[in-house]
């Protein structure tokens, strides 16, 4: 398992580019699933999960092949409409084929993801809804069985509580049943929106996406598209916290200010300094230390539960106290404990963690629990007296595309140690 040494210290400066977004590759490569025809999609981030996700479209039948920076899809034959185990268990995400293999095939076998670390994750809302769209539905020996060999049915479909692959599920699913579909309380995530597009381009009729009621008038076939997929909101919302935690100067290019608005308005509330200095680039300066200010966990537009880890890295140096909230996930509280084995200050009580700033962090062996728990533990260990060494950075490499070389290009000191 490859570890990472990391010697704080460095203020950040330069460029950091912005990858695509790997939760917006996930559900616009199971999009290509609906259609028998070639989909083009550019940006696709190279990190594990999307690898992950082409491995499995590759178990369908389809043909997947990367050419000049674009991942091209062939789903023209798919003999296998199914989600094994082995796969699953690697990536929660893979439950996004169940819509898009029932809808274009009729039959979909996809196995039922666990908890993770993060919290136990059910997929029961993706299920009733696809239900709710006349499949027939099975679980049994740890799989998903839906059918619904004569074609799906459009519905009115409520969530009780706002999913986000739920809401791409569902809607991959819609563009193919007859009638007219409506989502509400439907995820307001600009992936949504994302898939959205592709899907439009696709020919799909899907209005009021990136709003929480979204119309789809189902069509009878979907065909060929290119897409080029947006930026990634929690890679520039991660680096905008590196330039915050290690006291630099660095520019945040290629992402879309606006998809992180609700960090970067907390951290001008903190009193940092961050600016958007053009359409796609994102500028933070050290000018003084920040005032611990608290953040709730929303779905979009609010503040992403994908940022708290590291943005609770950057409040344990902040002057006062301040309390982080999760509201989206059980258990995603893990790095804290990792935190505190670097001096931070922090007490977690249920969904809350209290935040007391220190004037210091300092080096330590630690080790990554989950994806944005990992992010945050490089950030502090880039704000840290001394060396630390942060263990599993292989749950990095499952979302952040060459991560410790964008850093070690700002300067940080970084190292991979392979194992
Ligand atoms: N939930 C249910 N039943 C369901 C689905 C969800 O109870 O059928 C609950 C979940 O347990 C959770 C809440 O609803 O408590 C919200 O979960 P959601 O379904 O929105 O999460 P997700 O779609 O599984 C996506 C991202 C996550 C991100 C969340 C929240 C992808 C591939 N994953 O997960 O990203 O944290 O939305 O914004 O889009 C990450 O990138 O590190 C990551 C975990």
């Amino acid at each position: 398992m490859d570890k990472f040494k990391i010697v704080g210290g460095t203020p950040l400066s330069g460029e950091a580019h912005v990858s695509g977004s790997k939760n917006s590759a996930l559900p616009a490569l199971a999009a290509c699933l609906l259609t028998d025809e070639p989909v083009t999609l550019r940006r696709i981030p190279e990190v594990k999960d999307i690898l992950t996700m082409k491995k499995l479209l590759s178990h369908t039948g389809a043909r997947v092949c990367n050419k000049d920076g674009r991942v091209h899809v062939d789903a023209r034959s798919l003999d296998r409409p199914e989600a094994p185990y082995e796969v699953v268990k690697t990536m929660r995400a893979s439950s996004l084929v169940l819509g898009p293999l029932v809808a274009r095939t009729g039959c979909a076998r996809v196995s039922m993801p666990g908890g993770c670390a993060i919290g136990a994750r059910p997929i029961n809302l993706h299920v009733s809804a696809l239900e709710e769209l006349g499949a027939t539905i099975e679980q049994t020996h740890g799989y998903v069985e839906a059918r619904a060999p004569e074609g799906l049915l459009a519905a009115n479909i409520h969530f009780d509580r706002i999913t986000v692959t739920g809401t791409e599920d569902v809607l991959m699913a819609a563009v193919l049943a007859r009638g007219e579909t409506q989502i509400r309380n439907a995820a307001r995530e600009p992936e949504v929106k994302d898939l959205a597009d592709l899907l439009t381009k696709m020919g799909a009729r899907i209005e009021g996406a990136g709003t929480s009621i979204i119309k789809v008038q189902g069509v009878e076939r979907l065909h060929g598209a290119e897409h080029t997929i947006i930026p990634d909101r929690i890679e520039a919302g991660t680096f905008v916290l590196a330039g915050v935690i290690s006291k630099g100067d660095l520019s945040v290019t290629g992402c879309v200010p606006d998809h992180i608005a609700a960090l970067t308005f907390k951290l001008r509330q903190a009193g940092a300094e961050v600016d958007e200095i053009g359409a796609d680039t994102m500028r933070v300066r050290f000018r003084k230390r920040l005032k611990a200010t608290g953040v709730t966990t929303e779905e979009y537009p609010g503040f992403a539960t994908d940022l708290q880890a590291q943005y609770m890295a950057a409040m344990t140096l902040a002057e006062g106290t301040c309390v982080v909230t999760e509201t989206i996930f059980e258990n995603r509280f893990m790095h804290a404990q990792e935190l505190t084995r670097m001096g931070a200050n922090i007490r977690i009580e249920g969904r809350q963690a209290i935040v007391t700033g220190e004037n210091e962090l300092t080096g330590a062996q630690v080790i990554a629990s989950d994806l944005r728990g990992s992010a945050s533990l490089i950030l502090a260990a880039l704000a840290a007296r001394g060396e630390s060494t942060i263990d599993r950075v292989y749950h990095m490499d499952r979302g952040y595309e060459r991560m410790e070389r964008k850093l070690a290009a700002l300067g940080a000191n970084i190292q991979r140690v392979r194992s």
